[in-house]
């Protein structure tokens, strides 16, 4: 066990965040094969907004984007996942040579590239497994031409303020300087409506907020007792953000790979952070990372936006 670099990886940062005093894990790790699958059965979900907010605002101005970016030869998405609002900007530049997704999920990815390569056969699908938190060269095939970053689906609110201006500014480097890049936001709106997107009643975001736990089980070795520990999704208006937990339903200690954790009754894992922009905090993020904003377009309904922007 632990023999792939990965796991490694894998096992040092569980290790790291259950030795906080608050302890985390990091949410990348929701993404194995199950957790892709249920991030994808959230987005169906009626009290989640988010992807149906930005798929129909993408298809709305989705007439705008050949001329705004003509000059794009490459697409490169972080974060790829089942790649379903990709086909919407594919078909809006007819000109593209190369489309990258990137994903952290092996299995899930190599199988959403085969099928866009069989529907986009005069683009060069070209899956890139890997970690966009952390520095990776991208493939050859984009060396030369524009390219254009796609990240949509308020990933980016993952990151965190300074996680997501180290992202741009990476990201701007990495793509250069003649790069455009499309950037999808979710905004804050009605505090009800952010919390049920966390809370649905089929009760598939705790499953996929669990999942986290029978993952390090079967990867780490680790003994978690997944029945004494309870979603929990909350509103951190302070800091602007959706906090996701694991609460622990007892004191109990558990043990990943040997090393042994104790919990109080109550105490939480946190399992990941949801920030919630608004247009000014969107601006000011994109511009201290060396991008400049060409154009922000709001969904008025569910407050949701889609930026773009251009290297500085
Ligand atoms: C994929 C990070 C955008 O934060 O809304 C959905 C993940 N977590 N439900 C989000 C998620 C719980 C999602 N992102």
């Amino acid at each position: 066990m632990l023999d792939k670099v990965a796991d490694k990886a894998f096992h040092n940062d569980v290790v790291a965040g259950l030795s906080l005093p608050q302890k985390a894990i990091p949410p990348k790790y929701f993404y194995d094969e199950r957790g892709s699958q249920l991030f994808d059965r959230i987005c169906d979900l009626p009290e989640y907004y988010p992807t149906r907010t930005e798929t129909s605002l993408l298809s709305r101005i989705a007439p705008e984007l050949p001329d705004r970016l003509s000059d794009v030869a490459h697409l490169i998405e972080y974060g790829s996942g089942a790649s379903r609002k990709t086909r919407i900007v594919l078909d809006a530049l007819p000109q593209l040579k190369s489309y990258v997704p990137m994903d952290i999920s092996e299995e899930f990815l190599l199988g959403v590239a085969d099928a866009l390569s069989a529907n986009y056969p005069q683009i060069d699908v070209v899956p890139l497994v890997g970690d966009f938190t952390a520095e990776l060269s991208l493939p050859s095939a984009v060396r030369n031409g524009t390219k254009a970053g796609f990240f949509p689906g308020s990933t980016i609110g993952n990151l965190g303020p300074e996680g997501g201006r180290e992202f741009l500014a990476r990201t701007r480097r990495q793509l250069g300087s003649e790069a455009k890049f499309v950037l999808g936001a979710d905004l804050v709106k009605d505090e009800k409506v952010m919390r049920a997107a966390y809370n649905d009643r089929a009760g598939v975001t705790a499953q996929f907020n669990l999942n986290i736990l029978s993952r390090i089980n079967r990867e780490l070795g680790a003994d978690f007792d997944e029945c004494s520990f309870h979603h929990l999704a909350i509103w951190n208006a302070e800091q602007s953000r959706i906090e996701m937990h694991l609460v622990s339903e007892k004191a109990q200690s558990v043990t990943v790979n040997g090393q042994c954790f104790a919990f109080a009754d109550g105490e939480t894992i946190h399992t990941e952070n949801s920030y919630k922009f608004t247009q000014a905090t969107l601006r000011a993020l994109a511009e201290s990372a060396g991008w400049r904003t060409e154009e922000i377009w709001i969904d008025e309904e569910y407050p949701f936006a889609v930026v773009l922007l251009a290297a500085a």
